[in-house]
Formats: C-alpha cells, sequence, structure tokens
C-alpha cells in the first residue's frame, strides 16, 4: 500500500492539480491498483514551481509533474514503489 498525494495548493492548482488527479485516477481504475494506492489531495508541499505539480509519493517529493511527463513519471517513479511496497 502506498500514499500518493497531489497537492492542490494555488501553484500547483494552477499548473494543473486536477489534470494529474485523473490522469492517476485513470491508471489506479485500468490497472486494478485500488488496494494498493490512496490517493489523496494535499496542501503546499513547499515546493512550487513553474514547470508543473508537486506529487508525493510514499515519502519523496517529486516536482514538475505534467500532462506531457506524466507517463514517465508513472512507469519509472511510481509503477516501482508500488512494487516496493508489496514487498
Ligand atoms: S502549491 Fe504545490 S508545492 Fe506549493
Amino acid at each position: 500500500m502506498i500514499f500518493i498525494d497531489v497537492c492542490v495548493g494555488s501553484s500547483c492548482h494552477l499548473m494543473g492539480s486536477h489534470e494529474i488527479v485523473k490522469l492517476i485516477q485513470n491508471e489506479i481504475a485500468n490497472r486494478h491498483l485500488d488496494d494498493e494506492v490512496v490517493l489523496s489531495g494535499c496542501f503546499c508541499l513547499g515546493k512550487c514551481n513553474r514547470s508543473g505539480v508537486s506529487v508525493k509519493v510514499g515519502e519523496e517529493v517529486y516536482t514538475g509533474i505534467t500532462p506531457s511527463n506524466f507517463r514517465e513519471f508513472w512507469e519509472n517513479t511510481v509503477m516501482p514503489a508500488i512494487k516496493n511496497s508489496e514487498m
């Protein structure tokens, strides 16, 4: 089980948090990960920037997530973290 928090603070909100939440929800549904992932929104993670949304996966905060780099983020960061959390 892993916790994913998408920042919905004002800066990340403007950078498209809502869209990132939707992309994550789609992945969770398509891959049947409902039992493995707890998805929530959170307030500012203190890492605002202009390149994208901040997302916390477990204890790590990743910044600059956008719809265009989401696939890479999901495959290279989130999926391995989910697999690790299963062990
Ligand atoms: S608003 Fe998201 S890190 Fe600050």
